[in-house]
């Protein structure tokens, strides 16, 4: 017969292969818990996935289901709400134009889209893009004006005179019988306004500005050049008031070496056509056409033959007065610390300095500022950014500051 002391013991025993019994079930429900939990995780990841994907397809139908709008091109503005549109179908409508249609882009010749029922103007579209016209940039308005130009009053009387006035006002030019140079030259060293001054003329204009990078032409299409100067040249007419601006003219209007690469004879094609381009464009007011070069001393004397580009204008570095008016550009909005602000010393670092590195020199005593966690700009900083960007104008100039300092 079992004591009682044995009886105890059977009982903890028993009591114990309960506890490990548990322990080991109720390890197996956390395990499981866990399972589960991981699974409701990817489930409800896959309900979002499903759920955008839902959304897409809702919305694409919706698109697809929208009643088309008709293409149209904008005669003219006849008030505020108004205007006159031509439909691709013919005739001309006066209609409304809806208030979420930016003012500025309601030029006439804009192609709109129409809606259906009431022709009302829904939306200004860009200009047709010719998809084999990839070697060229265009710009609607750009908003460069000559306000934005320091230092280039001759310069910028010279263009308004022979790009400004032929395109706003041609009949000056019928009413005394003359025809009004096609193709101006802008020529000065790097980084002094050209490309600038070439966007606020067309700003001033309303033209469309065109520009093209001519070693584009010969070095990133290779064998179209030609093809592409006849081209630009087309899409400049048909887009009409237009400014061509052809930068970096020398890469493909350098005079001719005597050796002949095959590289050579891509670049020649291409001066050809440009030439016969400028050529046979009628002299309408309406296209004009800007080069620019660092080198015009190395241009092939038929580019600036009467006719093409004829008008020399001389784009000088910036003197004292020059970069005054250049850096008070660039300080327009900028904090300055006005206490101990010395336009004088800027002035005086800035000799030899081009508008390009004036402008760099602002950017970086902002950028210091910055760093040091001030809101205005301390003349510390300029002379720290006048430092940093002439050891920038080294490693240009010398490949490598290595051996300078
Ligand atoms: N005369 C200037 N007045 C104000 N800002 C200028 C002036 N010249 C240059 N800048 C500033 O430098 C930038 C670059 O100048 P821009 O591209 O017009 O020079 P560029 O003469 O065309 O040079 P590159 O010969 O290298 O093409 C301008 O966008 C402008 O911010
Ligand atoms: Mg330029």
């Amino acid at each position: 017969m079992p004591t009682e002391h044995e009886d105890q013991r059977q009982d903890v025993e028993v009591e114990e292969q309960d506890t490990s019994y548990l322990l080991s079930y109720t390890r197996h429900l956390e395990r499981q818990a866990r399972r589960l939990e991981k699974e409701k995780q990817v489930v409800e990841s896959e309900r979002l996935r499903l759920q955008r994907e839902l959304n897409n397809i809702r919305g694409e139908l919706n698109r697809l289901r929208t009643p088309p709008l008709f293409a149209g091109t904008l005669i003219e503005m006849i008030d505020d709400s108004r205007a006159v549109v031509k439909s691709s179908s013919g005739p001309q409508f006066i209609v409304n134009v809806s208030k979420k249609v930016d003012e500025e882009q309601l030029k006439p010749n804009a192609r709109v889209a129409l809606n259906q029922r009431t022709f009302a103007v829904v939306e200004v579209l860009d200009p047709p893009q010719d998809p084999s016209i990839k070697a060229m940039e265009v710009e609607i308005k750009p908003k460069e004006t000559y306000d934005d130009i320091g230092g280039l009053s001759k310069a910028i009387q010279q263009v308004r005179e022979v790009v400004e006035l032929p395109l706003l006002k041609p009949h000056l030019f019928e009413k005394i019988g003359i025809t009004p140079p096609k193709g101006v030259l802008l020529h000065g060293p790097p980084g002094t306004g050209k490309t600038l001054l070439a966007k606020a003329v067309a700003h001033e204009t309303n033209a469309t500005f065109i520009r093209v990078i001519a070693s584009e032409l010969v070095q990133k299409f290779i064998g179209e050049g030609a093809r592409l100067v006849r081209e630009v040249f087309e899409f400049a007419l048909r887009n009409s008031p237009s400014i061509l601006f052809i930068d970096e003219l020398d890469a493909i209007g350098s005079k001719r070496l005597e050796v002949a690469t095959s590289g050579d004879r891509e670049v020649q094609r291409t001066l050809m056509q440009l030439l016969s381009s400028m050529d046979g464009f009628e002299n309408r007011g309406d296209v004009r056409v800007i080069g620019a070069t660092n080198r015009p001393d190395i241009l092939d004397p038929a580019i600036l033959r009467p006719g093409r580009f004829d008008r020399l204008i001389e784009i000088p570095p910036a003197d004292k007065e020059g970069r005054e008016e250049i850096f008070k550009i660039h300080l327009r909005n900028m904090n300055l610390e006005e206490s101990e602000f010395d336009m004088k010393t800027l002035i005086k670092l800035s000799d030899g300095f081009s508008g390009a590195e004036i402008r760099n020199i602002c950017i970086e005593a902002g950028m210091f500022a910055i760093r040091d966690d001030r809101d205005s700009v301390l003349m510390n900083d300029f002379i720290r950014a006048f430092k940093k960007v002439k050891d920038e104008r080294m490693v240009d100039d010398f490949g490598s500051l290595e051996g300078y300092e």
